[in-house]
């Protein structure tokens, strides 16, 4: 499992890189929309890093939206969404892969951070019917790649940070602290703090052409995102961003 960034080819690591040029056979499940934006991407980063020909790419459709389509070599029977990537990974791994060959999931940024590839594999291996060792290769996650880019840190002098989704965000912002990254944030749910005082760091398609960078008091700043988020989402039909709240000290 190889963690290879946030998009940009220049942030895989050398491990990741002697990890790719290990690999004989890369598997791909990619997401409908996102699908041609995301495969150009990963295709450009192999260009960049591993001589052609000395690998092959097998991908397959995601079960989310290829539960209604069918009709895929790989599509999913039933069951929950886990399970049924589950299964697609079984039978990629048994009928894509000879017996001394070494087979590659590419995940964004990095693996341990929101990404199911670690759990499905396990799971895989659960099921017992087929076995393999793996490894897992750390990436740089977007979130390091978002406050790099912003020229600032994660957490301040030795205050904690946390790392939660939109939906949490939604609930309330997290106790004890005042550092927040937010990921798989679909409803900008930083508007519902606008008239705190807070600072927000935001970044979209990070690390790719397309990345869009704002930041500033949340006030001034969340029309601004709102207008350049819902520009971008048009005219490229998806977009991924994460950002960090940064709430000041309050007055005692
Ligand atoms: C399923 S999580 C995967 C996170 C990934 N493993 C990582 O380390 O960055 C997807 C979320 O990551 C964030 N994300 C991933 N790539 C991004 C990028 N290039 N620019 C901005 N946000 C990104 C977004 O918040 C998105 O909703």
């Amino acid at each position: 499992m190889i963690g290879i960034g946030a998009g940009d080819p220049d942030q895989l690591t050398l491990q990741a890189v002697r990890a790719l040029r290990d690999t004989d056979v890369f598997f791909v499940l990619d997401k409908g929309e996102v699908k041609s934006d995301l495969t150009q991407l990963r295709r450009d980063l192999l260009d960049a890093h591993v001589p052609e020909g000395t690998y092959r790419v097998v991908e397959a459709r995601d079960p989310e939206r290829d539960r209604k389509a069918g009709g895929s070599a790989y599509s999913p029977a039933v069951g929950d969404w886990r399970s049924a990537r589950a299964g697609i990974y079984e039978r990629m791994i048994t009928e894509e892969l000879g017996e001394e060959q070494t087979g590659a999931f590419l995940v964004w940024g990095d693996p341990a951070l929101y990404d199911s590839t670690l759990g499905i594999l396990e799971e895989v291996l659960g099921r017992g019917r087929v076995t393999f060792a793996y490894d897992v290769i750390p990436g740089i996650s977007s979130v390091s790649a978002l406050v790099a880019r912003h020229r600032t840190g994660l957490n301040r002098v030795a205050r904690p940070v946390q790392i939660t989704t939109g939906r949490r965000l939604a609930e309330g912002f997290p106790e004890g602290v005042d550092d927040v990254v937010v990921m798989l944030d679909a409803h900008q749910t930083f508007r519902q703090y606008a008239d705190q005082d807070i600072d927000i760091y935001w970044g979209a398609y990070i690390g790719t052409p397309d990345e869009i960078l704002d930041s500033g008091p949340i006030a001034e700043a969340a029309p601004r995102i709102e207008r350049l988020r819902a520009e971008a989402r048009e005219r490229k039909g998806w977009i991924m961003d994460t950002y960090l709240l940064r709430r000041n000290p309050r007055e005692v």
